[in-house]
């Protein structure tokens, strides 16, 4: 190291120390507010990130590197017999599970529009497809199965361990007018955004008939992200479930009685500065409360809806206070394997695929994605998060 190096070596250093934290809320709950070393001064502490996340506040999600083709994307493809649109199989994100029998097998079961619709005519269009990887986490996928009918979106899926099933939560209705003419979208006022949920012992199905959970008349009822409070320690049945705006139910049981137990005190009324959608909640090795939602930051500065795209909100309990740093949690900016770059227009419905080993390290971030230029093509994309997907993914033989 010659001097000069050396030098800013050290300011780096103190400039990481001068910005302080004094709890653990400062460093985003994903990471502890620690003195960093013997030598720092007295008092001077700062943040120790969590694998998966950085920045000064731990707030930032470390996104690597994506394989080009990755994920399911069959935007492009043929699509069935009926077709009605130019947008192949196209796909709006979706959650990662890996078989529980075949681990080096993964499936998807992702919201995929019919007869080339594509994103545009997503209501009625949307049904929940399961896709399968035999190449890994990223994929790419393959179509697998169809779990539904149209007309059901916004699928999350997670297993319950009280329940010993895979609890299927989405929104939708049954669409009595199928087949259907043209791609064409419906007002939400014929079809709210009701939230249902379906039950399968198995990926595979059978799956129950969707029973309604969560009906438009309550708030914010639209992109459902269930967690179940089961832990080893405390065998519950409850379910928690964020919604629209991040607000927070608890159900007693996945199809039960449920109380809205906290809604956030921003402003998130449609595109204000601090306007969100497509909550996805967690809870991380601690008992603390994440959830990634769709926020365009750029919306507000300069009238784009990217490359801004993430909000991370995180709470010590369920029911508050929840906090929100004021700075995106990712952009919609990829970098691939192959060193090229690309901004995509729209970066959405994210969702975390962790580790199972009880550290609950983010392994991968699921989106539905929309490259620029385009109005009605969609796919669904995974990337690579910190260090840990390494490991997991020579483990399995990739
Ligand atoms: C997007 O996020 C990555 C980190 O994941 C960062 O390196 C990059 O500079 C960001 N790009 C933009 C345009 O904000
Ligand atoms: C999806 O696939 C098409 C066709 O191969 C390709 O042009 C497009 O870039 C892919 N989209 C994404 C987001 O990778
Ligand atoms: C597209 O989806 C249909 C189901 O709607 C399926 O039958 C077909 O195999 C899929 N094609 C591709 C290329 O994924
Ligand atoms: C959706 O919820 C509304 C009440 O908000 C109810 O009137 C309607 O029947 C429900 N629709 C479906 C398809 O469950
Ligand atoms: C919320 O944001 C909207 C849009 O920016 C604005 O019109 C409204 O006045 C805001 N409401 C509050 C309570 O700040």
């Amino acid at each position: 190291m010659n001097l000069h190096s050396l030098l800013v070596a050290c300011l780096a250093t103190l400039g990481a120390t001068s910005q302080a934290c004094e709890t653990d809320e400062d460093c985003s709950l994903n990471g502890l507010c620690r003195r960093q070393s013997p030598w720092s001064k007295l008092g001077e502490k700062s943040c120790k990130c969590d694998p998966g996340w950085f920045g000064e506040d731990c707030g930032h999600l470390d996104l690597r590197p994506a394989i080009k083709d990755n994920g399911y994307n069959h935007s492009a493809d043929a699509v069935d017999s009926m077709h009605l649109g130019l947008y192949g199989n196209s796909s709006w994100g979706g959650t990662v599970v890996q078989d529980p029998q075949d681990p080096s097998l993964f499936h998807l079961v992702a919201a995929q529009f019919a007869s080339g619709c594509g994103l545009s005519g997503w209501r009625p269009f949307s049904f929940i497809i399961r896709a399968e990887s035999r190449n890994g986490p990223q994929g790419p996928y393959h179509y697998a199965e169809s779990i539904s009918e149209p007309f059901r979106h916004n699928p999350e899926v997670i297993w319950s361990p009280a329940d010993e099933k895979y609890l299927l939560y989405s929104i939708g209705a049954d669409d009595e007018e199928q087949p259907r003419e043209k791609c064409a979208s419906i007002s939400y006022k014929r079809w709210p955004n009701n939230i249902s949920v379906s039950t399968a012992p198995d990926i595979r199905g059978p799956w129950t008939p969707f029973k309604l959970v969560l009906a438009s008349a309550d708030p914010h009822s639209t992109n459902p992200s269930p967690w179940p409070l089961w832990t080893p320690q405390t065998r519950t049945s409850k379910i928690a479930l964020g919604v629209e705006d991040i607000a927070i139910f608890l159900f007693d049981r996945y199809d039960s009685a449920y109380e809205l137990v906290h809604t956030q005190s921003w402003n998130t009324s449609e595109y204000s500065p601090t306007w969100t959608e497509d909550s996805f909640l967690w809870r991380d090795k601690r008992g603390h409360w994440h959830a990634l939602a769709h926020w365009m930051i750029d919306l507000v500065e300069d009238g784009q809806k990217w490359p801004r795209v993430g909000a991370h909100v995180f709470a010590r309990e369920l029911t508050g206070p929840w906090h929100l740093h004021l700075h995106e949690a990712f952009n919609s900016t990829v970098t691939y394997s192959d060193g090229t770059v690309r901004t995509l227009k729209r970066r959405e419905r994210a969702k975390i695929f962790f580790s199972n080993d009880g550290e609950m390290t983010p392994l991968y971030l699921v989106n539905g994605v929309q490259e620029m230029g385009e109005g009605s093509r969609s796919s669904t994309f995974v990337q690579p998060i910190g260090e840990a997907w390494k490991d997991f993914e020579k483990r399995l033989g990739f």
